[in-house]
């Protein structure tokens, strides 16, 4: 088995700075910005210099490092109360992916235990989160490939890689370990209009870490399952409702109907930190809607008729009847229910 390759980080903490990859400007240039207030790492998150479910928690929590230095800094005695309103910009940044709120749950309970200089303890935890998802997206890179043997061909949807995480990917990084043990013999990838992570960055990431990878029309999915070249498609998730219902990519939840109709398999990858019990079902997760001008335009370019009005919701949900198997770091539960779901946290916990 060789390796699987996993060259690219997007999110780095180095002497005592954030600094991320500006996914916007990928595949073009690879620039990297530093960031030293919680209000430029909520813009960098709303922005989408980093995207993807997991990346952006971990960006909070270190903005979380950031924003308690400073405010430790400006009054020592209650920097806890300055802190709440930087909190609240980290949380507000995007809506759907629960990843978001969960960073910042795990820093706020440090917090209220902790007296003196904050830094230490706070950078230590959230460093702790990173490395924490990288090792859950290795676990799952293992226990997802465990389901692909001698597969024609996958599809995948969006950029749930390296850039999307704290490294090596959920979906992708099943891919990654597949490919790694020759378990598939072809990547497909949709471009994901209108913000092209599939074109962009699940592409660039693919191709860098030599991986061939073809890319498709988000339309042309259902002929590609129609014409037998995929047996399974395999996404990752922005929150998981306790019910099982799928909350990814607009553009998933089509592709779990296609699936099912050409009896292609549909897996979800997706650390514990995305599953949220909390959330009933789908019908409860806050769906991100974002700017029109993303589907009017194309490269920065307006290319729709003037006048034309445009509506984009970021995510849509995949009804947990539509998914074979979710893959978290804490086991995997085939046919996903309410129970399993709850089983498998419990186990996770303990
Ligand atoms: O809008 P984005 O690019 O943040 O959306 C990302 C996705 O939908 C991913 O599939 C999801 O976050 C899982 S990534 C590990």
């Amino acid at each position: 088995m060789n390796t699987p390759p996993d060259s690219i980080r997007a999110v780095v903490w180095q002497e005592g700075e954030l600094r991320l990859l500006d996914q916007r400007r990928l595949p073009d240039a690879e620039s990297w910005l530093r960031l030293d207030t919680a209000a430029a790492v909520a813009d960098a998150i709303r922005d989408m210099v980093v995207r993807g479910a997991p990346a952006i928690g971990i960006a909070a929590a270190y903005g979380v490092v950031i924003a308690a230095r400073q405010r430790y800094r400006e009054n020592p005695a209650d920097w806890k109360t300055a802190l709440e309103p930087d909190l609240e910009q980290l949380a507000a940044a995007r809506p759907t992916a629960v990843n978001l709120c969960w960073a910042l749950a795990r820093m706020r309970g440090l917090i209220q235990c902790l007296d003196g200089d904050p830094v230490p303890a706070l950078t230590a935890e959230a460093g702790r989160i990173h490395e924490e998802d990288i090792a859950a997206n290795r676990r799952m890179g293992e226990l997802g490939a465990a389901f692909l043997d001698g597969v024609e061909g996958v599809l995948t949807h969006c950029n749930t890689g390296s850039l999307a995480t704290g490294g090596f990917g959920t979906a992708l990084g099943v891919i990654r370990q597949a490919w790694g043990e020759g378990r598939i013999r072809r990547v497909f990838a949709d471009e994901t209009r209108p913000w092209l992570q599939g074109a962009r960055l699940t592409a660039w990431e693919l191709v860098r870490d030599g991986i061939p990878v073809t890319l498709l029309a988000d339309a042309a999915a259902a002929h590609l399952m129609h014409t037998g070249q995929v047996q399974w498609v395999i996404v990752g998730s922005d929150r998981i409702a306790a019910n099982g219902d799928v909350a990814n990519k607009i553009g998933t939840y089509g592709l779990a109907v296609a699936a099912r109709h050409h009896g292609v398999k549909f897996m979800v990858v997706a650390p514990t930190s995305t599953v949220d019990l909390g959330t009933a079902s789908g019908a409860d997760i806050p769906i991100e809607q974002r700017p029109g001008e993303e589907v009017l335009g194309a490269g920065g370019r307006h290319i729709a008729a003037p006048g034309a009005a445009a509506w984009n919701p970021a995510f849509d949900i995949t009804p947990a009847e539509l998914v074979d198997v979710i893959v978290t770091e804490a086991g995997v539960v085939e046919r996903p229910d309410r129970d399993k779901l709850a089983a498998l946290m419990a186990r996770a916990a303990a």
